[in-house]
């Protein structure tokens, strides 16, 4: 196991339900707290439970002190139980996994566009933006206001499917009202395949572009092969796990992940 990489049982200091089915969980992880950067995950095992059988991949939303934070979407097996453990209850983190975002320079603007459980890396990204003296400006898309949520000092843009909340539309035509005015040097991307692939479309020639794609994972460590993504040049396949799950949009060729 690489030295930066940990393998860690983390107790459940306290799970809030922020939005329906939607939920930030904190807990105690003092060695992938301190070596975690924006963009990478954790896989995530339930200790002497063979039900998942899979560990499951969650982005770190937030490191707070010796803590880690996941935002996650209670949609399945995993996310359920999840969302129902009690506090001091322990789940086993593996982590931090894989190549998150680029480090920014002073002065960089950036612009982040998140949707779904996408929006898990908001906090993280816009935190180390800040600190690294860049100006970045996040955008948070949803199909209704009910499944978008506010995180604490974090100034964001909203957009809704059916204007209940912010701009009337998707994120990514947002994105797109905006760059007739402005313009960033960069653009991050993280939420459900077709938002990833109209972001690679809409500005990948444009920005430099990078997205965080959600490709099913097994391992999360580049041992089963499973996580493959097809290179843009056409020599094969990349692991996002391993390479990713953060591209430049001139990388792969579909932003879906699928063969
Ligand atoms: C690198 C990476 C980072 C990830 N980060 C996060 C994160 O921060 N937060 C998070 O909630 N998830 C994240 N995921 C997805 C996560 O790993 C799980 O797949 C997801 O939470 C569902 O797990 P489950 O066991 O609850 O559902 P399962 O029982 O595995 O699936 C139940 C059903 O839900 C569907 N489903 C799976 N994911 C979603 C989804 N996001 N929205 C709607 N339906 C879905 C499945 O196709 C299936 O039909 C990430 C995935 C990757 C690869
Ligand atoms: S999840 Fe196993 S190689 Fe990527």
């Amino acid at each position: 196991m690489p030295t930066n990489q940990f393998l860690e049982y983390a107790s459940v200091i306290k799970t809030l339900e922020v939005a329906p089915h939607t939920f930030l969980t904190e807990f105690s992880s003092p060695k992938i707290s301190a070596a975690v950067k924006p963009g990478q995950f954790v896989m995530l095992s339930f200790p002497g439970s063979l039900d998942p059988l899979l560990p499951r991949a969650f982005s770190v939303c937030e490191v707070k002190g010796d803590g880690v934070v996941l935002f996650y979407v209670a949609v399945g097996k995993g996310t359920r139980l999840l969302s129902k453990l009690r506090n001091g209850e322990e789940v086993i983190l593996n982590g931090p996994l894989g190549r998150g975002f680029p480090e920014l320079a002073r002065g960089e603007k950036v612009w982040l566009a998140v949707g779904g459980s996408g929006a898990a890396v908001l906090p993280i990204v816009i935190t180390s933006a800040i600190d690294s003296g860049a100006f970045p400006e996040a955008f948070y898309g949803a199909r209704t206001m009910k499944q978008l949520m506010h995180f604490d000092n974090i100034q964001i843009e909203f957009a809704t499917d059916d204007g209940s909340a912010g701009f009337h539309g998707t994120v990514v035509e947002l994105l797109k009202l905006k760059m007739k005015k402005d313009r960033p040097d960069k653009i991050f991307a993280c939420g459900p395949s077709p938002m990833l692939a109209s972001v690679q479309r809409e500005f990948g020639e444009k920005v430099r572009t990078y997205i965080s794609v959600e490709t099913p994972m097994a391992c999360g460590m580049g041992l089963c092969q499973g996580c493959p993504v097809r290179k843009k040049d056409g020599t094969g396949y990349y692991l996002a796990c391993k390479d990713g799950p953060v591209f430049d949009t001139n990388e792969i060729e579909v932003a879906t992940g699928a063969i």
